[in-house]
C-alpha cells in the first residue's frame, strides 16, 4: 500500500513535516509513505489554465499523477487564520475538477503544541475534501509530546484499515 504525504505547511522548520517524517519512518510493513514537496510549486488554481491548452504545466501534472499512484493520503497542516492554509486548499482544488482524489481515504491531523490547537484548520480541511467524497481517518490534532510517535502511528493504521474496508479493496 502507498500513502502519499502532503504537509500543509511549506517552512523548513516544520512540526507538520516532522510528523510525516515519523510517520514514514515507522511504517508498518507492506506500507510505504511518501513524502510529497511539490504543493509549493503549483500555480493558483485557475480553470482558465487549463482551458487554454496552457497546461500541462508540469508542477500539476506531477501532483496529479503522485494521486493517481497513490492508494490514500496523509494530510498535516497547521491552522492558519483559523483555515486550512492556501496553498493546501489549492493543491485540493487543482484536483477536484480531475478527480485524482475522488474517494480516496485521507488521514488528516495537524502537529500542535496543545490539544486545542489547530482544531478549526481541521475542520475547514475536512469540509473540502468533502468536495471530493474523501473517506477521513483520524481527525483529532497530534499534540507535541511523549505520546506522539505511537499517535502517529495509531493515524497511520486508522489510514490502512479505512483503506482495507473500502468496498473496491474487497471488503
Ligand atoms: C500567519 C499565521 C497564522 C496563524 N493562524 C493560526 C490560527 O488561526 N490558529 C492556530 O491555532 N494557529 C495559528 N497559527 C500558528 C500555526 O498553526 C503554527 O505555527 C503551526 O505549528 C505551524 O505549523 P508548522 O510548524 O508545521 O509550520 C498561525 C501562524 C501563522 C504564521
Amino acid at each position: 500500500m502507498r500513502i502519499l504525504a502532503v504537509c500543509g505547511s511549506l517552512q523548513r522548520q516544520s512540526g507538520n513535516l516532522t510528523l510525516l517524517q515519523v510517520a514514514a519512518a515507522s511504517a508498518p510493513a507492506g506500507v510505504d509513505i511518501i513524502i510529497f514537496d511539490g504543493v509549493r510549486d503549483l500555480p493558483h488554481f485557475n480553470p482558465d489554465l487549463e482551458a487554454s491548452g496552457v497546461l500541462p504545466l508540469p508542477s500539476v501534472i506531477e501532483w496529479r499523477r503522485v494521486l493517481v499512484e497513490s492508494d490514500a493520503l496523509l494530510i498535516a497542516s497547521p491552522e492558519y487564520g483559523h483555515s486550512l492554509p492556501g496553498a493546501l486548499k489549492n493543491a485540493i482544488d487543482w484536483v477536484i475538477g480531475s478527480g485524482e482524489l475522488e474517494g480516496k481515504v485521507v488521514g488528516i491531523t495537524a502537529a500542535v503544541p496543545s490539544p486545542t490547537r489547530g482544531l478549526r484548520g481541521l475542520g475547514a480541511l475536512r469540509d473540502t475534501l468533502g468536495a471530493v467524497r474523501a473517506t477521513i481517518a483520524g481527525g483529532d490534532p497530534i499534540v507535541k509530546g511523549p505520546s506522539f510517535d505511537s499517535d502517529v502511528a495509531r493515524l497511520v493504521g486508522a489510514i490502512v484499515s479505512a483503506h482495507a474496508a473500502m468496498p473496491a479493496n474487497g471488503s
